[in-house]
C-alpha cells in the first residue's frame, strides 16, 4: 500500500499551554479536516490537555496502528467507517472501555460497541449513495443515476469517481455493500463492468465528491451527507441514494492498546460522547451525518437515514479483520490492476 505523508497538526506548544499539568493527547483522526480540527481545538480549550492530531483516511490509520503497534504513537482514533475499527478490535490493536455517557446514546452506536468486545463506539452514522455535479450532467445531457444498474451504463463512461479500498473505509463500505447486494462474484463482475467508467480510483473517500463539485467528474460514490457539506458550500452538487438499497457505515472511535496518555484518552473518549460536543461536528465542522448522541438533533438538511432504504449491512462478518483483507486484496487482483 502506497505510504502517505501526513501533517501531524500540533495544535499549541508546551509553552503556550496554561494548564501543562493537564496532560497531552494524540488523536488520530479519520474523518474531514475541518471536523478533526474542531475537535481537537474544542477539547484543548476544555480541558487544557495538549492536543497533537493527524487527520488520515481509515484504511491508512488502521495500517498507521498497525505499524506501530508495538510502540503505539497515538491514544485515541476518532472517527472513520466502522469496519476497520472492528478489524483493529479483533486484531487486539484496541482497548475495552465502558464510558459513562455511554447511555445517551442510539442502539446502533452500543451495538457496535459489543461487537468489538467494548473496543469501538459509535460517533455518527451515514449512507452510502451517488453524489453528481447537476450543471455538468445538464451540459452532457446525461440523466443522473438512480440505481446501482445505471452506473455501469456507456452514458456514465469516464465519468464516476470513487475511492480506493486500501486507503478509504468508505470505498471498503461501498464494496461491502455490493457484495451483501449481489453475492461476491457478481459484485466483482459489477465493479469489473464500472472499471471503464472510472476516471480515478481516489486515496480519501471524500476526494470523488471534492472532484464532483470542482466539476472535475460528473458523478461520485460517495457517503452522501458528504454530497451535501458540497452542496452546502454552494456547488451545483446533488445526490441519490441507490434503488435497489444501499450500505451505510457506524463511524466509530477506539482507544488504543498501549495508549501512553490513557487518562486522557479516557476522558477525550467520555467527552466525544456528549451531545454538545457531538454538535460540533456540524457547528464547527459543516458535517452531516447522524449523530450517535440521542440528544444532538440530526442538522440541517442532514440525510435522514430512516427514509433511505438501508441494508441490513452485516457488520460482524465484513469488520473481520480477514474477510476486509480478503476482499481487498480481491478488488486489487480482479479490479484495480485492470488496464485503464
Ligand atoms: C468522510 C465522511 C465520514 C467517513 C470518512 C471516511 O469524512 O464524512 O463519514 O467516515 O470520510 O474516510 P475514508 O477516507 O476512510 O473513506
Amino acid at each position: 500500500m502506497k505510504r502517505v505523508v501526513c501533517a501531524a497538526i500540533a495544535l499549541a506548544s508546551a509553552a503556550s499551554t496554561p494548564a501543562g499539568a493537564q496532560g497531552a493527547l494524540n488523536l488520530y483522526c479519520s474523518v474531514q479536516v475541518e471536523w478533526c480540527q474542531a475537535i481537537a481545538t474544542n477539547f484543548q480549550r476544555d480541558t487544557g490537555i495538549r492536543v497533537s492530531m493527524t487527520q488520515r483516511g481509515s484504511g491508512e490509520n488502521l495500517a498507521a496502528i498497525r505499524a506501530e503497534a508495538q510502540n503505539p504513537r497515538a491514544d485515541v482514533w476518532f472517527g472513520g467507517t466502522g469496519d476497520p475499527h472492528l478489524a483493529a478490535a479483533e486484531e487486539n490493536l484496541t482497548q475495552d472501555y465502558e464510558s459513562p455517557n455511554s447511555a445517551q446514546l442510539q442502539p446502533w452506536a452500543l451495538t457496535q460497541w459489543r461487537q468489538s468486545n467494548r473496543r469501538a463506539v459509535g460517533v455518527y452514522a451515514g449512507a452510502i449513495g451517488f453524489g453528481f455535479n447537476t450543471e455538468l450532467l445538464g451540459r452532457k445531457n446525461i440523466a443522473s443515476p438512480r440505481c446501482w444498474a445505471d452506473l455501469v451504463d456507456p452514458r456514465f463512461k469516464g465519468e464516476v469517481q470513487l475511492a480506493n479500498p486500501n486507503s478509504s473505509g468508505t470505498s471498503y463500505v461501498i464494496i461491502a455493500t455490493l457484495v451483501q447486494l449481489m453475492g461476491e462474484d457478481q459484485a466483482f463482475t459489477y465493479l469489473r463492468q464500472l472499471h471503464p467508467n472510472v476516471n480515478a480510483y481516489a486515496r480519501a473517500g471524500t476526494g470523488p465528491i471534492k472532484a464532483v463539485a470542482r466539476g472535475e467528474t460528473a458523478v461520485s460514490l460517495s457517503f452522501v451527507h458528504d454530497a451535501v457539506v458540497e452542496r452546502n458550500a454552494g456547488f451545483p452538487v446533488d445526490y441519490a441514494t441507490p434503488c435497489e438499497g444501499t450500505g451505510f457505515e457506524i463511524g466509530s472511535m477506539s482507544i488504543l492498546r498501549g495508549a501512553r496518555n490513557l487518562a486522557q484518552a479516557r476522558r477525550f473518549y467520555d467527552w466525544a460522547l456528549t451531545a454538545d460536543v457531538q454538535r460540533l461536528g456540524y457547528d464547527v465542522g459543516r458535517q452531516l451525518q447522524t449523530p450517535s448522541n440521542r440528544a444532538t438533533p440530526l442538522p440541517p438538511n442532514a440525510p435522514d437515514l430512516t427514509r433511505i432504504k438501508l441494508i441490513d449491512y452485516d457488520f460482524a462478518r465484513y469488520g473481520r479483520s480477514a474477510e476486509r483483507r480478503r476482499l481487498i486484496e480481491r478488488w486489487d487482483r480482479d479490479v484495480g490492476s485492470l488496464p485503464r
